[in-house]
């Protein structure tokens, strides 16, 4: 493995907090991801389903997790369902997980292969009095693809149609909001990577450089690192560019005199970390690229301090609208007197920041979450301002990963310089690989 996984008490852990919110009688499934297929005898790589991946730690196909508290014997309480390898594949495809192996990462006791799950399921479902079937529910998911887990619901939907039914995904944002100890370590191991690509990356940036070049440079500082890649596609958007929030063609040559917008973030251990800087490709902000700069700046540390248990995210948003607002009429963007007088329902802000201030971020990048209840510790959130003005060819949004605690915030990359003048100085420096 290129990471160290959780332990077996964490992901014991996560399933307890699942249990805890499962109803007397209840049986819940999940399934993994399909291996994702692209012509003639291609596929992608394998990405597993995050909410099996939190409650198991199996980073495998056809894995299915099966919890029943309430069954009549001990053995069928939990029960784990891997793919059962052999010989062929083996030295085709590489080992695959042994029971064993799967019992001690997930720390289940009863692991059986996938080819039995159906006549387990059949044989415990009298005993069960509700099915919980788990679904995607996040607020932006939008897939044309029939996912593995949608198409063995509907198979289970049909033949069990008298038991009722609930929801898992519920449970899920709920508990995978509230980050355990461990998988808040392993976001900093994330984050810690990511911030060594920035620090790689900045002394390589010039005028000539292809953005793709850059993106090379944060791949080789990922892998190196023992990460498997990218958490999403990097934007790496030089010019104009930086205004086309989804840019992600980084085909372009880095202008002398453009900003440089870089958000990127590695994935380790399944975990995402989500950052965004924003450099002189020469070196060196004009008075203008400055101005803007250091307004984005102050609006990410003024909402970072807001990160506070208790607060509604909505409040949260209204509230980092409002300092904006004031930056934007600062830079002569926005008019004093439009604003006042302006549709509370559309404000003027929008033109320039037309995106949210924060997410959840996790085993998904946008990950799931309860944004309608209070923020609470041991959630962890992007904080990513960002002003865009296309008429001056000029895009900063700057972005940290932040943890909510009782106390201040906890700035996950606190130790990546951010102010204008140390990303200046950095790119000044020789960068020597460690
Ligand atoms: N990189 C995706 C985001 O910042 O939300
Ligand atoms: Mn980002
Ligand atoms: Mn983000």
């Amino acid at each position: 493995m290129r990471y160290t996984p959780l332990t077996a008490a964490t992901y014991r852990e996560h399933r307890a907090r699942f249990r805890q919110q499962m109803e007397k009688g209840g049986l819940a499934i999940f399934h993994s991801n399909d291996v994702m297929p692209t012509s003639a005898d291609g596929h992608l790589p394998f990405k597993q389903a995050t909410d099996i991946l939190h409650l198991t730690g199996i980073d495998q196909e056809e894995t299915v997790l099966l919890l029943f508290p309430d069954a009549v014997e001990a053995k069928d309480r939990e029960i784990l369902f891997v793919r059962e390898t052999n010989e062929h594949i083996a030295i085709w495809e590489g080992a695959k997980f042994t029971q064993k192996e799967a019992s001690d990462l997930s720390g289940i006791a009863t692991v059986l292969w996938t080819s039995t799950y159906e006549a387990t399921v059949k044989r415990l479902m009298p005993q069960a009095e509700i099915l919980y079937l788990n679904s995607n529910e996040h607020l932006r998911q939008g897939n044309e693809v029939e996912t593995r887990e949608e198409r063995m619901n509907k198979v289970l939907r049909e033949r069990y149609p008298l038991h009722e039914l609930k929801r898992s995904a519920p449970i899920m944002h709920r508990i995978r909001s509230l980050k355990t100890t461990e998988e808040v370590a392993q976001m900093r191991k994330a984050v810690a990577i990511t911030g060594k690509a920035f620090q790689r990356v900045c002394s390589f940036i010039k005028p000539g450089v292809k953005e793709y070049e850059i993106e090379a440079e944060i791949t080789h500082e990922f892998l190196r690192n023992g990460s498997r890649g990218h958490a999403y596609t990097p934007i790496i958007a030089s010019g104009y560019s930086a205004c086309v929030l989804h840019y992600i063609t980084n085909d372009q040559v880095c202008q002398d005199g453009d900003v440089i917008l870089m958000d990127f973030g590695c994935e380790y251990g399944g975990y995402a970390s989500d950052l965004t800087r924003c450099l002189p490709v020469n070196g060196r902000f004009t008075d203008r690229q400055r101005a803007v700069y250091n307004s984005v700046l102050r609006v990410k540390n003024e909402a970072t301090a807001l990160l506070r248990p208790g607060t509604l995210l909505a409040e949260y948003h209204k509230e980092v609208g409002r300092i904006m607002e004031s930056e934007l009429i600062g830079l002569g963007l926005l008019d004093k007197t439009d604003v006042k007088n302006q549709d509370p329902e559309k404000p003027l802000y929008k033109k320039y920041f037309m995106h949210g201030t924060s997410h959840f971020l996790g085993l998904d990048v946008h990950d799931v979450g309860l944004w309608n209840e209070p923020i609470a510790e041991g959630m962890v959130f992007t904080v990513e301002p960002g002003i865009y003005i296309r008429e001056e060819k000029l895009g900063i949004r700057l972005e940290n990963d932040v943890l909510v605690t009782n106390g201040a915030p906890d700035d996950l990359f606190k130790e990546i310089p951010v102010e204008a003048e140390a990303v200046e100085e950095l790119m000044n420096r020789k960068w020597v690989e460690a």
